[in-house]
């Protein structure tokens, strides 16, 4: 029986990465799931699974040594896959010092407490792996014409969000030099899919068109990303604990780039086709809804994944095309009015007012 250590599982990856490998694994598996509830965590994302015996729900800081420590004393821990973080580059723009604090601070004392818990003599103990979970924003930025991140690309983040990670990533290789710490390092594209909260383009898109807020598409709308459903990061993710060697860094991209107005586009059309003309909502919904707003401040301009070596290394690909994976999503919005109108009470609205008056 293996045990997995998820950071940051009630979140939006890390939910749909606990749904994946309870799918897969089932009872074969142990999984604490060891989450602060930020405003980003939401235990209704797993809804279901927290009944499940072999899953266990640990609310703890990562910069909480002694609550992480704690965890790695009452379980055995095999797996580490580790996700908390904060993750939105507007809120590392109004506020940078937390994403430093959790990001780069929470994965010192990740890495710490598993370094303790597996040494072993000179080295560690067989069969542990931890899996630091990164983004391509660390490359900075590309050309529109052209080029695209690989492995070896230089860092060089822009914002405070991808400047955190960047720490974190140089962290986690720092380990895996010095002590030959059994570790993983992904670096994934823009996500997309069920549970992802409404503060990042598509849900906040789909969140305000149904209810006919403006869209506020921040500069020419020109900005691409290379975007992926959230399942295949999720398995690709496995797959690299399963097949994939040690040490190494995975990029992991959807073969997908698409400017913003095109996804804001799209939204807007699905919606009406998916929508019945009975449902109160659809009236809402219009392109009219389109508004350029001021731009980000040192806005990246493309970001564009080539997942070669990920394929050719242990034959992960993209399985969801866009067209699919945007309506799956889209779909799921419109069935999960309740989850919307919680997680956009309270906190969201200030978050809204601060952000986007003004813009
Ligand atoms: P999210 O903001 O939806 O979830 C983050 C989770 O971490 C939440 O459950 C939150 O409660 C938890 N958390 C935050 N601070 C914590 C702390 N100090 N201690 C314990 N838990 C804490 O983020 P996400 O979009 O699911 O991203 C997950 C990971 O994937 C992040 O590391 C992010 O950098 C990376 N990533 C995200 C994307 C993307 O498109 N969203 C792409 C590539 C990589
Ligand atoms: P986001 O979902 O925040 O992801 P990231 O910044 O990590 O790529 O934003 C995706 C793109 O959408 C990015 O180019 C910024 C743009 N964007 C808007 O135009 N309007 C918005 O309200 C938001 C949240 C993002």
């Amino acid at each position: 029986m293996r045990t997995y250590l998820v950071t940051g599982g009630a979140g939006f990856i890390g939910s749909n990465y606990i749904h994946y490998i309870f799918e897969k694994y089932g009872s074969d598996i142990e999984v604490v799931n060891l989450d602060a509830l930020t405003y980003a965590g939401n235990p209704e994302n797993l809804a279901g699974i927290d009944k499940e015996p072999n899953y266990h729900f640990v609310k703890a800081d990562i910069c909480d040594k002694e609550a992480v420590a704690k965890v790695f004393k009452e379980f055995d821990i095999d797996r580490v896959v580790h996700f908390a973080a904060e993750s939105h580059v507007d809120r590392s723009i109004l506020d940078p010092e937390i994403f430093v604090k959790t990001n780069v601070g929470g994965t010192a004392v990740m890495l710490n407490c598993a370094r303790d818990a597996w040494e072993e003599g000179s080295g560690f103990k067989a069969g542990k792996k931890f899996l630091h979970v990164s983004t391509d924003e660390v490359y900075g930025s590309l050309p529109e014409d052209g080029g695209y991140f690989y492995e070896t690309t230089p860092y060089s983040p822009h914002s405070p969000y991808s400047a955190s990670k960047a720490g974190s990533d140089m962290l986690v290789r720092a380990y895996m030099d010095t002590y030959k710490f059994p570790a993983n390092i992904t670096n994934c594209s823009n996500n997309y899919g069920p549970y992802q909260f409404p503060e990042k383009l598509i849900p906040l898109m789909i969140n305000n068109a149904l209810t006919g807020k403006p869209l506020p598409v921040y500069g020419d709308g020109k900005n691409v990303r290379d975007w992926l459903y959230v399942r295949d990061h999720a398995k690709a993710i496995d797959m690299v604990q399963e097949k994939g060697e040690l040490f190494e860094t995975y990029n992991v991209g959807g073969h997908n780039e698409k400017q913003n107005i095109e996804i804001v586009q799209l939204i807007i059309d699905t919606l009406l086709e998916l929508l019945p003309d009975e449902d109160p909502r659809k009236k809402n919904v219009s392109r009219d809804l389109i508004t350029y707003v001021e731009d980000r401040k040192g806005h990246d301009r493309r970001y564009a994944i080539a997942p070669d070596k990920i394929k050719a290394a242990i034959g992960w690909e993209p399985e969801t095309m866009f067209k699919d994976g945007i309506r799956l999503t889209i779909k799921w919005y419109l069935e999960n009015e309740a989850w919307m109108k919680n997680v956009t009470s309270g906190e969201y609205q200030k978050y809204y007012e601060k952000m986007y008056s003004g813009r």
